[in-house]
């Protein structure tokens, strides 16, 4: 089974968790591509979306799914994200796409969040993959210089800028035992939108893409 087979068979086994007569929340990337697929098959069973990038509303829209603003949704059951990394405590690492803040806005809002990822996705401990940071314009070099501080080694994401109008920087070389006091340490720095790691929010169901199928956890 190849990667995308794996994505697949994730996005389409959180259609459980979609109940009827609800706005759903939708996140970004290839995964989640797959999901939308699966969600316009009872398209007219929902209320429609809340959606975390301006790629994913596209989809949702180009299937008939209404899109509403965040700002006219009080309550969200349910939040539906792929994520570059998750380790056994469900904290991630997110923003691969450069959809992170939006994603952890709507994540917030969301009481359930469902993480859909393929196996390659899980780890021990978070920070192989570089850690995704939206920055200020005007902030990058200071912030960056910040991030190596905190032990890291920035790279601009060149030629990216954010749904939001920000840039990104790829914290490499960070391995992060201790997620939550890291998510809260790059924030505080000034500049900084917020970064890719969401453990103060984790997961609160995974759907893990195998070679056997969907496994839930
Ligand atoms: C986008 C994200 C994605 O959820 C993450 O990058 C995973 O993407 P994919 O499903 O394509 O592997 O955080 O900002």
């Amino acid at each position: 089974m190849t990667q995308d087979e794996m994505k697949k068979a994730a996005g389409w086994a959180a259609l459980d968790y979609v109940q009827k007569d609800t706005i759903v929340g939708v996140g970004t990337g290839s995964t989640v591509n797959h999901f939308i697929d699966a969600l316009a098959t009872m398209k007219n069973q929902i209320i429609g979306a809340v959606s975390s990038s301006e790629a994913s509303t596209e989809k949702l829209l180009a299937y008939g799914i209404e899109v509403f603003d965040l700002n006219s949704v009080d309550q969200l059951s349910i939040y539906v994200d792929g994520a570059d990394e998750i380790n056994g405590q469900n904290h991630m690492i997110k923003g691969g796409g450069a959809a992170l803040t939006r994603e952890k806005i709507v994540a917030a809002v969301a009481e359930k969040f469902i993480c859909i990822v393929d196996n390659t996705k899980q780890v021990d401990v978070l920070g192989e993959f570089p850690l995704p940071v939206e920055v200020i314009p005007m902030a990058r070099s200071y912030v960056a210089r910040e991030l190596v501080k905190q032990g890291g080694d920035p790279v601009y994401r060149e030629g990216v800028v954010t749904d939001n109008g920000n840039v990104i920087l790829d914290v490499h070389s960070m391995k992060i035992i201790n997620p939550l006091e890291m998510e809260r340490d790059i924030n505080a720095i000034a500049g900084v939108v917020t970064n890719g790691l969401f453990a103060a929010r984790g997961a609160d169901h995974v759907v893990i893409g195998t070679p056997e199928g969907a496994l839930k956890r």
